[in-house]
């Protein structure tokens, strides 16, 4: 008994002990039993959670709980019957109060989130009717929580309910009518106290792990009250055999998504009131019993997904009632019997993965008025497309015809204009036919699939009339002409599909108004051209195929065009793409008219420019018009999404989501994950890319792992950066080494957790051309970042502290130095949102792997300074508006220290020399000679030999003056800078 448990009982009952004598003569004598009810079912909601204080008139200073809200009394004892909180939002569990509702008829709680386990003794002697349905009950169904001996009506789906039913749960279950267990975990075998409920009408099992071959035969088949059987979605086996015709009052019979074999019961033929079937999803072999379709009552018929061969008999005629018809996905053959025409309620009918051949029935789409889902794909269907009635088109919705033989014109009729049509698929068929220029009539339409249908002609112009086509995919066909420009009226559309045809002309600029295109496909055409530069505003754009067209040129320079690979562009004529080999056919002159002057904002120019001559301000800004389209020149800067070429055109559209989110998952993963202890007030975090830390982690010890400062003990100190020390760290006898960088606590913030989010961020930068962040070591004492090792040093080494013996690097050495630390760049400035700004390019964080290829190190960690100090602030790489710390700061301050970078590496020198009295500027040095009019080529770093392209130098030196323009808009972005670089190094014909 819980009452004890309540403060508040034992008082009261203490009370009543004492006073009884009194109290009996003073109150009637039903009183007792009603205060026993006040106290069970205050005990009771004090089990449970009411968050919108729906149980506040259930007030344990009452005398009877009649009065209270949601209970009902029956009104000649007084006592409480009937107990209804459906959808009140109660949490909590469920008490024993209710044992004292000895009176108790009926208890609803359904649609509340009331968990924990079912008591083992509800205790209900009067119960008829319990609700616990849409709760989190868990655990078991206690063996005998329940007197059923009164019980008509038990529902207890949708809950977490587990584990296998007591055998003995039905022992006493005489009243027992209608029972519900959907939608919870029960397993094993149906109990066979269940079939000695001989009053059931209802039994409801659907969507468990029962399993096993139930009893049909003297189980089942012997509750000849049923109405209702619903055994679906569970793992039962075995067949269903005959005697079904002894349940004479059965109407529905749902044995779906079970295992299931054997044939089909023939004697469902004979239950008069049978409305709905479904056997789909099981492994029923042999033929439609053809007993079955005398059921005139039948509505709903299902064998979709099983193996039944034969004929669809025409005694089909015969289900006059048939509203619903599935027998997708089985053996059957022979023809569409035309007699289906007289099932005139037919609203849904699939035959889709059968071998139904013969043509579709001639009155099919005429007689039918109220069809609303024709599905008929994957057959052997030949023949002409029957004709339509204008009541077809009103009320059909899906129609899919593909994958058979079909020929002829695309159903065109009257009533399209009012036409509900969403789905039109007629791909993979015959149809020699053109479109006709109607399908734009079709207000409704969302999907269009005629792929691989042999349609020829143009693309009808007003195709987006209605605006809503969502998919449209016409490849493989022979369509000829150009994408017509009104292609961007299709403003919902999603998918963009033409590829395999002879479509000609150019790309519509159009296209770039389709802001929710995800997936565009021109391949294999022969479209000419440019890509439209303004399709890099599409920013939904998960993959683009144009290859094997006659493009040339440039890809625009944002959204997903400068990554896309090979695959995705090969095969045209001339596309410009690093990632491309091949020619690169431009429009425009070859970027050697790149000048660095050519800016009116900046203020070299006007300086040393004659400011009488119009002309010359007006050639000049020409000129940079020229570069400035050079630098849009398509590239690869950066791969954000690794997703290229798309082979997706079956999937559906969830498929294609699910690609999607995969593609974003695999894309944004955090390769991030947390190990080794906090230790009080230090961590230790590996970021996990596959090996490298299990790599690290096998060989620290465990006494490094617990404190990582030892490592410093064995390390080789191998630089000293603004940050701080630099140490080489071998790892075992693997070869393995890694960078340790013992950063200067004075300068670092002190907040373990903003260090950490930093650190975690940077951490996720994967690049070939940036070093990559391992993990890191915090204590306020003591921050450790460990990084990739770069063998071969830094670029600062290399260009200005180079010993005598170490060779000069070679103009090849030097173009993919610049090269990479541009992509690296790159991928910092447009690969994160927001931008992740380097603040320091400069050669000393450009380090070299074994290949001499760059790896830009450093990047990101200005944001954990404490403040930005005038110290890192370095003269002659910081950009003007970094200095003057009065301008806004943006990425265009990296590309003005790339530029000076891009100057060294040309010229040797340092960005400011300090002469016996004077100061050399690198930048404004190589700009003076250009400007007047001397040999630039003479600043050429000697220890190259001479041996270097001009070709190349130049550009690459005008291109270092322009990032390092005084004014950030006339800088290019670092993907430009990577798009120029490209072309520099690609020969033009
Ligand atoms: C349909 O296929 C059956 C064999 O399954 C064949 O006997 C019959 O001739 C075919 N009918 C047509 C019209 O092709
Ligand atoms: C495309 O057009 C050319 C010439 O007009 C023709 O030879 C070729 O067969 C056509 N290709 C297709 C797939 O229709």
């Amino acid at each position: 008994m819980a009452s004890h448990h309540h403060p508040l009982l034992f008082p009261i009952l203490a009370l009543l002990t004492l006073f009884t004598p009194t109290l009996a003569a003073a109150i009637d004598e039903a009183a007792i039993p009603l205060l026993d009810e006040v106290f069970g079912l205050i005990a009771f909601k004090s089990d449970l959670i009411d968050p919108s204080s729906h149980l506040s008139s259930w007030n344990q200073d009452d005398d009877s709980p009649c009065s209270w809200r949601y209970i009902a009394c029956n009104p000649a004892t007084r006592r409480v019957s009937s107990i209804s909180l459906d959808s009140l939002s109660l949490s909590g569990k469920l008490g024993r109060g209710l044992r004292k509702l000895t009176h108790l008829k009926s208890l609803s709680l359904s649609n509340n989130n009331i968990s924990g386990s079912i008591p083992p003794s509800l205790g209900f002697p009067s119960l008829q009717s319990l609700n616990l349905s849409r709760n989190s009950l868990s655990g078991a169904v206690p063996a005998s929580f329940l007197d059923l001996d009164s019980l008509k009506f038990l529902d207890l789906s949708h809950n977490l309910l587990s584990g296998p039913l007591p055998e003995d749960l039905f022992r006493n279950c005489s009243s027992l009518r209608w029972i519900s267990l959907s939608g919870n975990s029960l397993e094993g075998s149906i109990p066979s106290t269940l079939y000695g409920c001989s009053a059931l009408n209802t039994v409801v099992l659907s969507r468990n792990r029962f399993s096993g071959s139930p009893d049909f035969t003297s189980g089942i088949w012997s509750l000849s009250r049923l109405r209702t059987l619903d055994l679906s979605g569970n793992s039962f086996s075995g067949s269903v055999p005959e005697g079904v015709y002894r349940l004479r009052n059965l109407k529905e019979i749902r044995l779906q998504g079970n295992g299931f074999a054997g044939t089909i019961p023939w004697d469902l033929g004979l239950c008069p009131h049978l409305n709905r079937l479904d056997f789909g999803d099981n492994a029923f072999t042999g033929p439609i019993p053809e007993y079955l379709l005398r059921l005139g009552s039948l509505s709903h018929l299902s064998f979709s997904n099983n193996l039944l061969t034969g004929n669809l008999p025409d005694r089909i005629s015969e289900l006059t009632k048939l509203e619903f018809l599935d027998l997708s996905h089985n053996g059957l053959t022979g023809g569409i019997p035309s007699s289906i025409v007289s099932c005139s309620g037919l609203s849904v009918i699939r035959l889709r993965g059968n071998n139904f051949n013969g043509t579709i029935p001639d009155q099919m789409f005429t007689n039918l008025g109220s069809l609303v889902e024709v599905d008929f794909s994957g057959n052997q269907l030949v023949g002409a497309l029957p004709p339509a009635s204008p009541a077809f088109f009103n009320s059909i919705q899906i129609l899919d015809l593909s994958g058979n033989q079909l020929t002829g014109h695309i159903p065109a009729g009257n009533g399209l204009i009012s036409s509900g049509l969403k789905h039109l698929n007629l791909s993979w068929n015959d149809l020699h036919s053109t479109l006709p220029p109607e399908l734009g009539y079709l207000q409704n339409l969302e999907v269009l699939d005629l792929r691989y249908s042999t349609v020829h002609g143009s693309i009808p112009a007003d195709l987006c009339e209605s605006g809503k086509l969502a998919i449209l995919q016409l490849d493989g066909n022979s369509l000829s002409g150009p994408i017509p420009e009104e292609i961007g009226n299709c403003s919902s559309l999603y998918l963009l599909s033409l590829s395999h045809n002879n479509l000609t002309g150019s790309v519509p600029s159009s296209i770039s108004k389709l802001s929710k295109l995800e997936f565009l496909k021109l391949e294999f055409n022969s479209l000419t051209g440019e890509l439209p530069m303004e399709l890099g505003a599409l920013e939904n754009l998960l993959a683009v195929n144009v290859s094997h067209n006659q493009l040339v040129g440039r890809l625009p320079a944002a959204g997903i065009f400068p990554s896309l690979d090979a695959s995705a562009l090969q095969g045209n004529l001339g596309i410009c793409s690093p990632l491309l080999k091949g020619p690169c056919k431009l429009d425009v002159p070859k970027p050697l008219v790149l000048d660095p002057f050519a800016n009116a904002g900046d203020p070299t120019r006007t300086r040393n420019r004659n400011p009488e001559s119009p002309a010359s301000s007006s050639s000049g800004h020409r000129m940079f018009l020229t570069a400035s389209a050079i630098i849009a020149i398509s590239a690869a800067a950066f791969i954000i999404v690794g997703v290229v070429v798309v082979t997706l055109l079956n999937a559906s559209a969830r498929k294609r989501l699910a690609f999607v989110e995969h593609a974003l998952e695999s894309m944004c993963s955090s390769s991030v994950s947390k190990s080794s202890g906090n230790l009080a007030g230090s961590r230790l975090v590996l970021f996990d890319s596959k090996s490298s830390s299990s790599l690290i982690r096998r060989h620290l010890t465990d006494d490094e792992t617990n404190n990582p400062e030892s490592l410093l003990s064995k390390a080789a100190e191998i630089g000293e950066g603004e940050l701080g020390t630099v140490y080489k760290l071998p790892l075992g006898s693997t070869g393995r080494t890694v960078a340790v960088k013992k950063l200067d606590g004075s300068k670092i913030v002190q907040f373990a957790d903003d260090f950490d989010r930093e650190v975690r961020l940077l951490g996720k930068v994967k690049h070939q051309n940036l070093l990559s962040l391992k993990g890191f070591y915090w204590t306020p004492r003591l921050q450790l970042l460990i990084a990739e090792y770069a063998p071969n040093g830094s670029l600062q080494g290399k260009l200005h502290e180079r010993g005598p013996s170490t060779p000069a690097l070679t103009w090849a050495e030097r173009f993919k130095i610049l090269s990479g630390t541009a992509h690296g760049l790159a991928h910092l400035h447009h690969g994160f949102r927001p931008p992740i700004i380097h603040y320091n390019v400069k050669p000393s964080n450009v380090l070299l792997d074994a290949d001499m290829n760059p790896k830009v190190s450093d990047y990101g960690l200005t944001r954990l300074l404490t403040q930005r100090e005038e110290s890192h602030v370095v003269v002659g790489y910081a950009a003007p508006e970094v200095a003057c710390r009065s301008l806004r700061v943006s990425e265009k301050c990296d590309v003005y220290g790339y530029g000076v970078v891009a100057l060294e590496v040309v010229t040797g020198r340092r960005p400011v020399e300090y002469g016996e009295d004077s100061v050399v500027i690198l930048s404004d040095h190589v700009r003076g000679l250009l400007e007047e009019g001397n040999n630039v080529l003479e600043c050429v770093d000697p220890a190259m030999g001479g041996s270097w392209p001009e070709e190349e130098v130049l550009p690459v030196l005008k291109l270092a003056l322009v990032c390092t323009s005084h004014v950030p808009s006339s800088r290019p972005s670092m993907a430009e800078v990577v798009q120029i670089l490209q072309v520099i190094r690609t020969p033009i014909p």
